[in-house]
């Protein structure tokens, strides 16, 4: 809104200020005047974890955490996951409108046509050792693509940035899957053109002797859903890495596989595969109630429970649980599941979860489902870094193109010692 202004008065200097609010934000930068004197810095604000920054403005995801709420581009998530396609939803992500049926199909042509990967970066991938985590090596290779474009790096180029755009989106699921081969000591498959962008990867995937690979349409249907929920999710961890690895103008292989690695830890995409050893751990349902004690008494987190911006009950867990139970229809019910349902129950009726506001979030029944189709917990983040790259890439693109933008360099506070003498060895004590 127009002409709010915040007041602040200076108790040091009995100065006051009227700083204008923007969207309701205060700019940082606005503080920098409230000073002491000509040789102070000037008031700077300390917000660890980002706990009440916006670092950019974006047009891409809205989430009302309170309410539990996700659009993307306006579109409400139940919407898009029941009547999209995932390369459908990606455009939408990355150019801001849905496809008409050209611009579908010539989209789904072009990323089609960029889904093999250069023969030495399938030799790269023998370099690892068999029982190198996926996530790992889905990082690494990623990384590598940079060796391969050079002409990457001129991100200032908009027809450049478009071609690395379908290359990574169009690669992501063959780096994917030939990570799995490779851990079981499979022979590569090759992308097969005529199959869906979901199909192909579990053909990729699961492709043995057979000459054409069938994939179950209800099991490719349903991992088409889990992409498009997974595509964006505004300014999470992962994506504020882009934006700042992006930011130095570093090309969008590497700033991909920065995103991923920050994506592998277990507070972020690597939850999944936590929830399925905390799962394990369990074990079964009588052993909820102490489990849940456990966590209560600060040994360890939930996984799969709580998240920075949701305090009511995450979307995508809700649209994830009606499609794991499309999954069971074909593969039969996992008894993971009945672990989880009861999980949830319990701790959506104890105070401290209550309290605290702590929902299922999008990993806690994701991995079941994985598990259901076949997968081994190891490949699950990986299973979430493929549609993640659209959201990753869309944000990248929106960060270059923001003439706000500059590389990122956050302020820090100074807690070391004042400047002091060296001193030498002989009068150094431990
Ligand atoms: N189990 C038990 N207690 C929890 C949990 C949990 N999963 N999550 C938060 N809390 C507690 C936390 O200990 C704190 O309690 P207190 O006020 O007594 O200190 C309170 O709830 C607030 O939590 P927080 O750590 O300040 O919240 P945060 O916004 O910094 O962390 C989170 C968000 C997602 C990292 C955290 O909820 C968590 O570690 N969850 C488990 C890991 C997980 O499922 N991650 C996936 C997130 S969703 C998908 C994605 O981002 O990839």
């Amino acid at each position: 809104m127009e002409n709010e202004f915040l007041n602040i008065a200076d108790k040091r200097t009995k100065a006051t200020y009227e700083l204008p609010l923007y969207k309701g934000t205060v700019r940082a930068m606005d503080l920098r005047q409230i000073k002491t004197g000509p040789e102070d810095f000037g008031v700077m604000t300390y917000d660890p974890a980002f706990l009440n920054t916006a670092s950019c403005q974006s047009a891409i995801t809205f989430i009302d955490g309170d309410k539990g709420i996700l659009w993307y581009r306006g579109y409400p998530i139940e919407q898009l996951a029941e009547k999209c396609t995932f390369l459908e939803v990606a455009y939408l992500i990355l150019f801001g409108e849905l496809p008409t049926s050209s611009q579908l199909a010539e989209w789904v042509d072009s990323i089609t046509h960029h889904t093999m990967i250069h023969e030495t970066t399938k030799n790269f991938l023998e370099g690892f050792r068999h029982d190198a985590h996926p996530m790992g090596m889905f990082i690494s290779t990623v990384a590598a693509l940079s060796t391969v474009y050079p002409e990457a790096r001129s991100v200032r180029d908009a027809e450049s940035r478009k071609l690395q755009i379908l290359r990574l989106i169009g690669k992501v699921p063959t780096i994917a899957a030939y990570t799995y081969r490779h851990s079981l000591g499979f022979p590569y498959v090759y992308p097969d053109n005529e199959l869906s962008y979901t199909e192909n990867f579990m053909n990729m995937l699961w492709k043995m002797v057979e000459p054409k690979y069938r994939a179950n349409a209800a099991l490719a249907r349903a991992l088409d859903i889990l992409f498009i929920l997974h595509a964006d999710h505004e300014q999470n961890c992962s994506t504020n890495v882009m934006r700042a690895v992006g930011s130095s103008l570093a090309d969008p292989f590497v700033c991909t596989a920065a995103a991923a690695a920050a994506l592998s830890g277990p507070l972020h995409g690597g939850a999944n595969e936590e929830v399925l050893k905390m799962l394990d751990e369990i074990g079964s349902k009588d052993r909820i109630p102490a489990y849940i004690e456990r966590v209560k008494a600060g040994q360890f987190k939930l996984m799969g429970f709580g998240h920075r911006i949701y305090k009511n009950y995450d979307p995508r867990a809700k649209i994830i649980k009606w499609a794991a139970n499309q999954v069971f229809e074909v593969t039969g019910r996992n008894h993971k599941l009945e672990i989880a349902l009861e999980l949830e129950r319990i701790a959506l009726e104890d105070e401290y979860f209550i309290k605290r506001k702590l929902f299922p979030n999008v990993d806690f029944y994701s991995g079941i489902m994985y598990q259901a189709m076949g997968f081994k917990p190891e490949m699950f983040t990986v299973l979430f870094a493929i549609p993640r790259t659209v959201g990753w890439l869309a944000q990248w693109q929106e960060m270059l193109e923001d003439p706000e933008q500059k590389i990122a360099r956050p302020r820090q506070i100074y807690t070391g010692h004042d400047a002091r003498d060296f001193v030498p060895m002989e009068k150094r004590s431990a």
